[in-house]
C-alpha cells in the first residue's frame, strides 16, 4: 500500500541520529503493523529506502516514528532525509515486515548494533505487552551516539543492556555461555555483528530456526570493487557490472524480471545458483560453508572474485 505521510515532528537523538514522527497527509488513522516492521520510503532520483518503525503501536496507530541516522559517505539516501522538514509530504510504501517476532515459548534475545536499535525497540514492546520474557543488547561505539538510552531504561528497565565499545565491550561469548537452547535471537546490526552473533548462537546450540536477523544498511560498495561480467545461462547474453552498480541493478536495467526484496543482503530472496565463476558474497544469508562452496549467491549485494559468472537465470 502507497500513501503519502507527512512529517508531524522532529527529534535529534543524537548528533548524526534524527527521530521523524509521521502522519497521515488527512489524518487517517495508519494501517496497523507488527513489531519488526518498515516503511519504504520514494526518495525520487535517489530512489527507495526502508527504515524501521520504532514503534509497536497495535492497531490503527495516529502516528509512527522512525530513525534515521546521516551517513555523509553513504548513497545519499540519509542525507536527503536529513533535509527535510517538518510539514514536508512523502510517498510511502508499507508497511511491511521481513523481520517479525516469531511465535515461540522460549525467552527472546534481542541485540541491536547502533541504528538497529530501533526495529528491536518494537519488539521489546511487543514482548512487553504480551507479557513474552526477553532480554535486550544494544552496543555502541560510545554512549555518545546512542539513541534511546532513557527511553529503553524507563521501558525495559533491569531487561536491558547497554554496551560501549569504548568501555566495555559486548562480548557475545559471555552473552551466549549459558544461553537457554529454547532462546530465540533477534540481531539488528551492521554485517559483522549479525554473523558474529549467528556465528555465537549456533556454537551455544540455538537451531537456524531460533536465528532471525535484519541488516541496517543497503549494498555497500567497497573499495577496490572492479567491474566483471554475468552470463545469464538460458539466454546467453552477458552484461557488465560496474564497480558502483550491482547485478540486480543492471539485469534489471537490461530488461529482465528479477525477483529480489531488501537489496541488503539478508532476505534470501534473490537467492541465484551460480553455474561457474567465483562469487564474492556479501550476504549475510549464506553459511560459511555456503560460501565456501560458491553454488549459491544473492545477486543484490555479493559480486565476483572471477571475471565472469554464469547464472542460472
Ligand atoms: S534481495 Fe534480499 S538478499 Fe537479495
Amino acid at each position: 500500500m502507497t500513501q503519502e505521510l507527512v512529517i508531524d515532528s522532529l527529534r535529534d537523538l543524537t548528533d548524526r541520529i534524527r527521530e521523524f514522527t509521521l502522519r497521515t497527509a488527512d489524518d487517517a488513522p495508519l494501517p496497523p503493523h507488527s513489531a519488526g516492521a518498515h516503511l519504504t520510503f520514494d526518495l525520487g532520483t535517489l530512489g527507495t529506502r526502508s527504515y524501521s518503525l520504532v514503534d509497536w503501536a497495535g492497531d490503527a496507530p495516529e502516528t509512527c516514528r522512525i530513525a534515521v541516522q546521516r551517513e555523509a559517505e553513504g548513497d545519499g539516501g540519509s542525507m536527503r532525509m536529513h533535509e527535510l522538514t517538518v510539514g514536508d509530504t512523502l510517498s510511502v510504501t508499507g508497511p511491511k515486515n521481513d523481520f517479525p517476532l516469531a511465535d515461540h515459548a522460549g525467552p527472546a534475545l534481542l541485540l541491536a548494533g547502533g541504528i538497529g536499535i530501533t526495529p528491536i525497540l518494537s519488539m521489546a514492546t511487543a514482548l512487553t505487552a504480551a507479557n513474552r520474557p526477553f532480554a535486550l543488547h544494544y552496543a555502541t561505539r560510545s554512549r555518545g551516539v546512542m539513541a534511546y538510552e532513557v527511553e529503553l531504561a524507563a521501558a525495559f528497565g533491569a531487561a536491558v543492556t547497554f554496551h560501549h565499545d569504548d568501555v566495555a565491550p559486548l562480548n557475545l561469548d559471555h552473552l551466549f555461555a549459558h544461553v537457554d537452547p529454547a532462546t530465540h535471537l533477534y540481531v539488528c546490526g551492521p554485517k559483522p555483528m549479525i554473523e558474529a552473533a549467528r556465528a555465537a548462537a549456533t556454537t551455544a546450540g540455538l537451531p537456524d530456526a531460533h536465528i532471525h536477523f535484519e541488516l541496517f544498511t543497503a549494498a555497500q560498495h567497497e573499495a577496490g570493487d572492479t567491474a566483471f561480467e554475468v552470463e545469464i545461462a538460458s539466454t546467453g547474453e552477458v552484461f557488465v557490472i560496474p564497480p558502483d552498480k550491482t547485478i540486480v541493478e543492471v539485469l534489471e536495467a537490461g530488461g529482465m524480471d528479477l525477483i529480489y526484496d531488501c537489496q541488503r543482503g539478508d532476505c534470501g530472496i534473490c537467492q541465484t545458483t551460480v553455474i561457474s565463476g567465483i562469487p564474492d558474497h556479501r550476504d549475510v544469508v549464506l553459511s560459511e560453508a555456503e560460501k565456501a562452496e560458491g553454488k549459491l549467491m544473492q545477486i543484490c549485494v555479493s559480486r565476483a572474485k572471477s571475471p565472469r559468472l554464469v547464472l542460472d537465470l
